[in-house]
């Protein structure tokens, strides 16, 4: 059965603590928080501090989703916001090797992204060092993008290429509830779900994306 992340980057910043405690009310296992520096991407988003602030607030798991370059400057900052979860994207760096070693050597679970644009065999030679596999499915940075529907050959390419390994499969953008399932049903695990979300009524929206898992 895969699980739904809400993509707290959808929710309201200013009743940030009310959406929190809704999502834990809901009893949401895994928040996906986005890192944006305006470089890699052309949106900023959540820095080190806010993260750390949000994550004393909260009792879910974070799942920090790096969108910057340079991650290697700036993955002991993530690491000490206490997020269990960190991904980096395999084409902002040339050192992602490096990254995920620190991730792993923190204790916590290691993750690799890639752009719409990145077939999924160049991660042969990472598998052995990740817990999960990011693919990104519109580009990133922005809110509100169409699903690019050649994801799910993607997704089901990734799910050949772990070939039984203890890899997840998570992926962002653009999933509303129709989407959701498809995307399950290519494999996926972890879905990242932004403005489908945290809409006129974010409660009816996440159980309805919740009971159409299977
Ligand atoms: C976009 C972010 C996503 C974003 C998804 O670059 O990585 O996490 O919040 O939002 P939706 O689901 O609205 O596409
Ligand atoms: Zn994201």
């Amino acid at each position: 059965m895969a699980q739904i992340l809400p993509s707290i980057f959808g929710a309201n910043i200013l009743r940030l603590q009310d959406e929190i405690r809704f999502l834990e009310e809901e009893n949401t296992e895994i928040l996906h928080v986005d890192l944006m520096d305006g470089t890699y991407v052309s949106n900023i988003a959540f820095g080190p501090n806010q993260i750390s602030a949000m994550k004393k607030a909260s009792k879910m798991v974070f799942d920090v989703h790096m969108m910057l370059a340079n991650p290697e400057r700036h993955i002991d900052a993530v690491i000490n916001t206490g997020a269990e979860m960190i991904s980096v994207h395999y084409e902002s760096t040339p050192h992602v090797h490096f990254v995920l070693q620190k991730i792993k050597k923190a204790g916590r679970k290691a993750g690799v992204v890639i752009n719409p644009g990145t077939p999924e065999n160049v991660l042969e030679y990472l598998l052995d060092d990740i817990d999960y596999i990011l693919i990104m499915t519109i580009n990133p940075g922005q809110p509100g993008q169409q699903f690019i529907e050649k994801s799910l050959e993607k997704i089901r390419n990734t799910r050949k290429l772990i070939a039984g390994r203890n890899i997840q499969i998570e992926v962002d953008g653009g999933v509303n509830l129709e989407i959701a399932k498809k995307v399950q049903d290519a494999g996926a695990d972890l879905i990242v779900v932004g403005g489908a979300l945290f809409n006129d009524n974010p409660k009816s929206s996440y159980q309805a994306l919740k009971s159409a898992m299977h």
